[in-house]
């Protein structure tokens, strides 16, 4: 469970949490539920020009951003309630040294070398522009806004050396090239092995595979993997004189690797990583968004072979962008919510749901606000937390709150209990695929149906008349609500464990397993509180 590091250079948006960091924690807390141990790590990305541009925008040293980013970060997940393992950052000696060997391995085995190349010159600033302090024309899609080191518009990476009429971003001046020695990470080499392994991949979404594949058939260049600039982690072989440093996207995929030993060692098992990275058995998920698929599909995966010895990612299930009214969510440009401003507006259930029914699995998907408000009060709050609160509220009105116990049963409730039973298994199979949308849409349909069979046994009516009768459909009811709360819990952790603990079942496991335990006649439920309210379109609603 490897999930994209969100750079520590600003606030995150919806985009990213409904495009890497929530899919994540939906399917590590599903793999738990289904009993299978997950390790899910990641952290801040705290190198590279995002981070010093801001800080030099701000006339700041990098660690102050890095800091105030990584705690904005670190306090917005545990309001969602993300089940990390770890979430770390780039910034620590660990993964320093562990990005070092990586290099030092990869220098030794051949799979780096020394070039001389002419990169971008800011005559004024009397500087190197690397990556992001170069900005100017996508040389593949004329997009005219395109950053040095990626086209935000068709996702190719780039050489800031090929922008059409690029200007630097310290000083807009129109930059000079100058020549200046780097490493080179030699990818070209792995074009055949990464090939032949892309096109043995079953099941990945067609949009990452093409996407890779396409990559490779353009052909594969070697890429510099150390640049100008003097925050980053230090080549561990001084070759190249001062001023230089790892290039951002070198250590940070490493980030995978560090984060896992470091993880290791705060539980005092230093070799527990092995079991993750060594063992094949060990199956590697990557959450990501699509502008990262070319790091995660390539380049990672040829530092790993180059490496030897480690695992290989077995799906990048990445995402596509979530768009607000036709804009890519940048939360820079001030487009779309911010994770913190969302967290103002809606409960972190509700959030979860509404971004999870929306997800871009297969295409992008452009999110309102009145689309997130609909989701939470026509579905979230409408099917199932009124369904809760129906069901319990009517068991302390006709039985005290002691869960009845069932007289004769029929067709009708042995039906209701199918329908969640079949719910369940449907869902699993679309969470097992990562198809975490198809698997919220399946739990809500088995809400519904279970709603259904209350219409039709109207226990509000028999209650007036056959006592036994309203305590076998209670009975049912509780025993389905038992079972959807454990499949929605991947999704909506707090409020699931709420409902389980409601109705006596026990929540101390770290994820509630994905089955329908029996609600046993006698337990005293909880009192019947509303799980979600509803909730008002904003009036300066995006
Ligand atoms: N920091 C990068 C971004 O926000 C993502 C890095 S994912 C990594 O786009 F793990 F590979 F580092
Ligand atoms: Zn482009």
């Amino acid at each position: 469970m490897a999930v994209a590091w969100p750079y520590a250079s600003g606030s995150r948006h919806l985009g990213h949490l409904a495009g890497a960091y929530l899919p994540a924690d939906i399917f590590g807390r599903y793999q738990r539920a289904i009993g299978n141990d997950a390790l899910m790590v990641s952290g801040s990305d705290v190198h590279g020009t995002p981070i010093t541009v801001r800080a030099d925008d701000e006339g700041v040293e990098p660690q102050v951003i890095v800091d105030r980013y990584h705690n904005e970060f670190v306090a917005q997940w545990e309001k969602l309630g993300f089940d990390w393992d770890l979430f770390t950052t780039t910034g620590t000696a660990n993964h320093h040294a562990v990005t070092q060997d990586m290099f030092l391995k990869l220098l030794s085995g051949g799979h780096i070398d020394k070039r001389t190349s002419n990169q971008f010159y800011d005559p004024q600033a009397d500087r190197f522009l690397p990556d992001r302090y170069v900005e100017g024309t996508c040389p593949h899609c004329g997009y005219a806004e395109a950053r040095g080191d990626q086209c935000e518009n068709c996702s190719r990476t780039l050489d800031p050396i090929d922008l059409i009429e690029p200007r630097s971003r310290l000083t807009g001046a129109t930059p000079e090239e100058r020549a200046t020695d780097h490493f080179y990470l030699r990818l070209s080499d792995f074009s055949d092995e990464l090939k032949q392994w892309l096109l043995s991949r079953e099941g990945w979404r067609k949009h990452v595979l093409n996407f890779s594949l396409g990559w490779i058939e353009e052909g594969l260049h070697d890429r510099a993997i150390t640049r100008d600039i003097e925050w980053g982690v230090e080549i561990p072989v001084d070759d190249l004189g001062p001023g230089k440093r790892i290039y951002v996207w070198f250590d940070a995929v490493i980030g995978y690797l560090s984060a896992s030993k470091e993880w290791s060692q705060i539980q005092g098992t230093p070799d527990a990583w092995k079991e993750w990275w060594e063992n094949a058995e060990s199956e590697h998920y990557y959450f990501i968004g699509k502008d990262n698929i070319p790091f995660h599909t390539i380049i990672w995966p040829a530092i790993l072979l180059g490496y030897g010895g480690l695992n290989v990612p077995t799906d990048v299930p990445a995402n596509q962008f979530v768009t607000f009214k036709g804009g890519k969510a940048s939360a820079s440009r001030g487009i779309g919510l911010t994770i913190g401003g969302a967290l103002d507006r809606y409960e972190p259930d509700a959030l979860r749901y509404a971004l999870a029914s929306n997800f871009p699995e297969t295409s992008d998907v452009d999110i309102t606000e009145a689309e997130l408000v609909r989701r939470i009060n026509d579905e979230l709050v409408a099917t199932w937390g009124n369904l809760v609160n129906r069901v319990v509220s009517m068991t302390h009105r006709y039985f005290d709150g002691a869960v009845p116990a069932p007289g004769p049963t029929s067709e009708v409730d042995a039906t209701a209990l199918e329908a969640v039973d079949g719910a369940l298994a449907e869902a699993s199979q679309h969470l097992a695929a990562v198809r975490l949308r198809a698997g919220l849409a399946t739990l809500l349909g088995g809400a519904q149906a279970t709603n259904q069979y209350l219409s039709e046994m109207e226990p509000w009516k028999t209650a007036k008349t056959d006592m036994e009768r309203t305590g076998t459909t209670l009975f049912t009811a509780l025993q389905c609500i038992s079972g959807l709360a454990a499949a929605f819990a991947p999704y909506l952790p707090a409020t699931s464990n709420k409902v389980l603990d409601t109705i006596g079942l026990d929540t101390t496991s770290r994820q509630p397993a994905w089955e329908r335990r029996e609600v046993a006649a006698g337990t005293n439920l909880g009192p019947a509180v509303p799980l979600f309210s509803k909730v008002e379109l904003p009036q300066d609603a995006e």
